[in-house]
């Protein structure tokens, strides 16, 4: 097998997806909180429809979310149990600066995060922390506008600074930017951005992008110098392209739709623009202002790892108004005739996160981590209440099988796996419940009714063979089912 002993197997979630207490013990108030469930929900998202507050009109699913601010020493006990060596997770950054420029960060939110690093510490789990996952305070959108202003660099470093030297000792693996190429797709969510008519959103785009990246690159500075033994990496929503078919525009298309994430990644990890961006700058006469030592700060400091999230591949045409549209992606798709398709209408593809571990081992050459991946499906509970998520399973298996098969066969260097949602969690697109991605299953429904009672799901059991196995052992007929201990 290819999985070296310390291979790191565990799950992630993010703050605003888990937590809920959105309020309390001081917190402020961040742009995933005000996304509310429904149809507006998309154009807030992309920053075209401004709501910068709770209405009353409005579902905010983030506001209980599973209210893991409350329960998470429960809910690490089961990750416990399912053998985690790593549980990845964000910060809410306005649970510690709630405006994000208080002159003191608040006591009560790191205080908070102390318990739950002290709680995985407890069961040997190693935390993975994402310093901001789709969360830019509110009241840094309502006075700069987020992350278009470069004001945002200082903050967010101010902010990072904090918690590298609060958690020092308690954390290594750090990501600075959750899916950073989200920020080309949904300015909101990525970036705080809420556009106005006049805008050139392009522009407005990759000037935050920039801030973005030396900001990054400031924070990898900060947190080697405060501890040496600090890994950090870059984050990408990734999935590659196909082209739809073998003609030569279709396969520049692919290259093209790729550099839009693989744009992120060349700075963070290689420390400099790469010249196809700079070219498309200058042809699409972008306005980049680039502060006068940024060049040195993005070539000084490269992370030390590459992370991504894989749910499915991405199929584009030249001519994609030929084809026919792959539904639910963030990231446009046409539909590849060749996969099956998630309840959501998410490609899937197996061989596909084969194929991305060797395109981004061959271009970054540095180790990598898969820090997202899974099926968002519907779940029914059966008579006993008990969920048998084969389909789950069968999905999870395939994608272990394929990380096995480029360790392996293709010699990629990788560090771990934490597959999204391990317990049941509120979608970031949708901002459902029902899309449920979890081991653990949580009795919440899309309205916010539900005891939010946790129980295992057969995948539980399943994943927990895969741990102690340490990936050999994917079969799931025989696994032993605690049945009794499931409580419904
Ligand atoms: C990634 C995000 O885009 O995909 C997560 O980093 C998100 O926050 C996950 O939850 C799955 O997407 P969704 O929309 O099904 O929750």
């Amino acid at each position: 097998m290819g999985f070296s002993k310390d291979f790191l197997w565990g799950g992630a979630v993010a703050a605003n997806q888990v937590e809920g207490g959105v309020l309390e013990d001081g917190r402020g108030l961040s742009n995933i909180d005000v996304l509310p469930f429904g149809e507006d929900r998309l154009a807030v998202q992309k920053g075209e429809k401004e709501m910068l507050d709770w209405q009353d009109d409005y579902y905010y699913p983030a506001k209980e979310a599973i209210d893991m601010y409350h329960h998470y020493k429960e809910d690490i006990k089961l990750f416990a149990e399912m053998g985690f060596k790593v549980f990845r997770m964000s910060l809410s950054w306005s649970r510690i600066f709630p405006t994000g420029e208080d002159t003191e960060p608040n006591e009560a939110g790191l205080n908070f995060y102390d318990e739950v690093f002290d709680e995985l510490n407890k069961y040997g789990i190693e935390p993975l922390v994402t310093i901001a996952h789709f969360d830019v305070p509110i009241s840094l959108i309502k006075k700069y506008g987020g992350w278009k202003n470069r004001k945002l660099i200082e903050i967010y470093l101010n902010y990072a600074k904090t918690v590298l030297n609060r958690y020092k000792g308690k954390v290594r693996y750090w990501l600075t930017i959750n899916e950073i190429n989200v920020l080309v797709h949904q300015p909101f969510v990525g970036g705080g951005i809420v556009f106005e008519k006049k805008d050139n959103r392009q522009e407005i785009i990759y000037q935050a992008a920039h801030h973005q990246l030396v900001a990054s690159a400031l924070v990898t500075k900060a947190a080697h110098d405060i501890d040496k033994n600090n890994l950090v990496g870059c984050m990408l929503a990734g999935g590659s392209h196909y082209p739809y078919t073998c003609r030569p525009e279709d396969y520049q298309e692919a290259i093209n739709r790729d550099r839009e994430g693989y744009f992120f990644i060349d700075i963070q990890a290689r420390g400099k623009y790469p010249n196809y961006a700079l070219k498309k700058f200058e042809r699409e006469k972008l306005n980049i202002i680039m502060g006068p030592q940024d060049e040195e700060i993005l070539a000084a400091s490269p992370v030390d790892f590459v992370t991504f999230s894989y749910y499915c591949s991405r199929t584009v045409s030249a001519h994609p108004e030929d084809s026919e549209k792959a539904t639910g992606n963030i990231i446009p798709s046409i539909k590849n005739d060749y996969l099956k398709s998630s309840e959501w209408g998410w490609q899937i593809d197996p061989l596909g996160l084969r194929n991305s571990l060797n395109q981004l081992y061959d271009r970054y050459q540095k180790p990598l981590f898969v820090v997202e991946n899974g099926l968002g499906a519907i779940d029914q509970p059966d008579e006993t209440g008990f969920i048998d998520d084969e389909y789950r399973i069968e999905y999870l298996r395939e994608h272990v099988k394929a990380m096995n098969d480029a360790i392996e066969i293709d010699g990629v260097e990788l560090l771990g796996y934490t597959s999204w949602g391990c317990i049941d969690l509120i979608a970031a697109s949708t901002g459902q419940m029902s899309k449920r991605y979890g081991y653990i299953y949580v009795d919440r429904d899309d309205k916010g009714n539900g005891t939010l009672e946790r129980s295992k799901k057969k995948s539980f059991y399943w994943y927990k063979q895969v741990i102690s196995s340490n990936g050999e052992n994917l079969d799931s007929e025989n696994i032993s089912i605690g049945k009794k201990e499931v409580k419904v």
